[in-house]
């Protein structure tokens, strides 16, 4: 079956709610705030790889890592100069060191077990430089165990006259309270010039508490944190983790 993650170019209007020039701006103040100026950057499943496009940019050296070869292909042909490598942000092995790596918009829910988490943990810190810096970027636990959890979320994009309403998952989808797993129902419905067309996915979701990535962290070794946010925001507008607006789970980790 073919999915949202087949259509690279569907998936980036869904996501196109994001200013990625806003959130690098954001992981750079952030870099500099621990001291850091990186020059080169690895996004791991990058999907159309919109923040390492950004990052090449803006002069670093960015490379982008995903397993679905249709999100490869796309951010290949995308514009800005960045590597691609096809491959497995569990197994990936480059052969050479990075300042800065970074995961966003959640792909660690792709990550089943905490020893897929853990495997994770150890390719990434295989792939820093000595104080090299991992900005992984997850969604918040209150999303799940707060006084209202949500399953569902849905908002509208338009972009250069396409319009499209997405769905990511539906009131009925349940989180297996044994695996932390649910199959997320998607929903996209685009509407340009030509028409209308529906796309429907099934996307496995694993929801990570904040505990277990602090567990898996302690496993993984050579990685310590070094900062945690719950919103993109540097100085004045930092959000802390546990403030009431935090939204994301944004955790910096440091090589050690
Ligand atoms: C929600 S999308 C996020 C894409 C991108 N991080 C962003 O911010 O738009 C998740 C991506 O993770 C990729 N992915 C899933 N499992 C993966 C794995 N084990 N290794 C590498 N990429 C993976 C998918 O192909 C998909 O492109």
């Amino acid at each position: 079956m073919s999915g949202i993650y087949d259509d690279p170019w569907a998936y980036e209007l869904a996501c196109s709610f994001r200013d990625v020039a806003a959130e690098v701006d954001v992981l750079l103040g952030w870099c500099a705030e621990l001291g850091a100026r990186p020059a080169s950057v690895l996004e791991l499943a990058a999907g159309p790889a919109e923040h390492a496009r950004e990052f090449a940019r803006r002069g670093l050296a960015a490379t982008a890592l995903d397993l679905n070869p249709a999100m490869c292909a796309y951010a290949a042909r995308a514009g800005a100069r960045i590597e691609v490598v096809q491959d497995d942000m569990t197994r990936f092995d480059l052969g050479r060191r990075f300042d800065l790596v970074v995961t966003m918009l959640d792909s660690t829910s792709h990550l089943m077990t905490l020893d897929a988490f853990v495997a994770h943990l150890r390719r990434v810190a295989a792939h820093l430089s000595p104080g090299g810096l991992y900005v992984v970027e997850m969604s918040h636990p209150r999303d799940r165990l707060g006084d209202d959890p949500s399953v569902s979320t849905g908002w509208t994009v338009e972009r250069g006259g396409v319009r499209a309403s997405v769905r990511w998952g539906e009131p009925s989808d349940r989180l297996d309270p044994v695996t932390q797993i649910a199959d997320d129902h998607v929903t996209m419905t685009i509407t340009d010039g030509d028409g209308t067309r529906v796309l429907r996915d099934v996307v496995p979701y694993r929801f990570w508490t904040a505990t277990e990535l602090d567990a898996a962290i302690r496993l993984a070794d050579g990685l310590g944190v070094a900062a945690r946010y719950g919103d993109f925001g540097t100085g004045e507008d930092a959000v802390a983790l546990t403030a009431p607006e935090a939204w994301r789970m944004i955790t910096i980790l440091r090589r050690a």
